[in-house]
């Protein structure tokens, strides 16, 4: 009950999340999202995202108040991402966040939206284990991070050199005629199909290469590649095989890395955290070779894995917790804050 109650707010893209904790446990995660009004520029429009933020803001705060059955009395501490993401969104979600914090006179934490994907899991399956190795996987970054203490000390060992992963699942799905965004309808496609069908590239595999740095714009060109070759040939797509090699391609990697980031830094845990990690076929992967090599694997459910706000209220309340001093009240949104 000493635990501080923590409203965390999240707007680096589409997602306006607004979430309430105490401690580690988690109280309330509301998510508004304009994803349908991007659909048909098949990404995320800027401009229009942070319109929404604007809308959808106040609202959002209080659905979480509802769903914990709380007053704004009753908040001890504000979170909010500080960056990485777009700028005029972050701007909307960390206006709001000074508001109600002076309206409150209760402090304010700025927090690294890469840290608090790494956080959330908290909230399901308890502590985090330290150190612990984060591969994190979504529509802006692809990241590994090695996690000695997730408040205070959070190092990235690598990152893509080009497109995010959940990027190239878009972009894939583009071609393949899926729907925005792609992840979830490649995943499903997938399912059908052989995923040793058609032999897609590994980037940045080879023995010279970055070990712990991704590139998926190959792969992506290469499955166009494909793809166009088999309509120039006035051959049906399989679409079901392409998507599960495609997947195959991406999830291999992703594991193989993170996996061997684990051995390489003697880490014994790995999580995995951002909206591709609610792909079916890297958790399973990811299970599978893990426990071959003794590696414990932590994944929240999907809900969690994608951008809300109760991952920031949840390190928000890790930055309490761990005596970290509140942010001024004029601190910035920087779009391209390291972790
Ligand atoms: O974390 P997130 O919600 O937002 C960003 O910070 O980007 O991640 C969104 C990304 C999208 O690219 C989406 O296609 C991908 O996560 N995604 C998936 C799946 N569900 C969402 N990718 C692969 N398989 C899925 N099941
Ligand atoms: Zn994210």
């Amino acid at each position: 009950a000493d635990q501080p109650i923590v409203l965390g707010f999240e707007t680096s893209c589409d997602e306006t999340g607004v979430g309430i904790v105490r401690g580690i446990e988690l109280l309330a995660d509301a998510v508004a999202t304009s994803v349908d009004e991007h659909a048909r520029f098949g990404g995320v429009v800027p401009e229009v995202a942070s319109r929404a933020h604007l809308d959808a803001m106040v609202p959002t705060v209080h659905r979480a108040l509802d769903q914990a059955g709380l007053k704004l009395s009753d908040i001890d501490a504000i979170a909010v991402t500080s960056g990485p993401g777009l700028a005029g969104a972050l701007l909307v979600g960390v206006a709001a966040a000074k508001a109600y914090a002076l309206a409150l006179g209760k402090p304010i934490y700025g927090v690294n939206h890469l840290a608090a994907h790494v956080c959330v899991d908290q909230l399901e399956h308890g502590p985090l284990p330290q150190p612990a190795m984060a591969l994190l996987v979504s529509g802006g970054h692809s990241s590994l991070l090695l996690v000695p203490d997730v408040a205070t000390d959070v190092r990235p060992l690598g990152n893509t050199i080009d497109d995010a992963a959940g990027e190239a699942f878009d972009k894939v799905a583009r071609v393949l005629g899926l729907g925005f965004p792609g992840g979830p309808h490649v995943d499903r496609a997938a399912r059908d199909g052989d995923p040793a069908a058609i032999a897609f590239p590994r980037g940045l595999t080879g023995p010279r290469d970055a070990p712990y740095d991704f590139s998926f714009s190959g792969l992506k060109t290469a499955v166009a590649r494909w793809i166009e070759a088999r309509e120039r040939a006035g051959e049906p797509v399989p679409v079901a095989d392409v998507a599960a090699s495609f997947q195959e391609a991406v999830v291999d990697v992703l594991t193989r890395k993170a996996l061997r980031a684990c051995k390489e830094n003697g880490v014994d845990h790995l999580l995995i955290g951002g909206g591709v990690a609610a792909n079916s076929r890297l958790r399973a992967l990811a299970t599978e070779r893990a426990e071959a090599m003794g590696i414990r694997v932590r994944v929240p459910r999907p809900g969690l894995c994608t951008d809300n706000g109760a991952m920031v209220a949840a390190l928000g309340a890790q930055l309490v917790a761990s005596g970290v001093e509140p942010s001024a009240l004029d601190l910035p949104a920087d779009s391209s804050m390291p972790v």
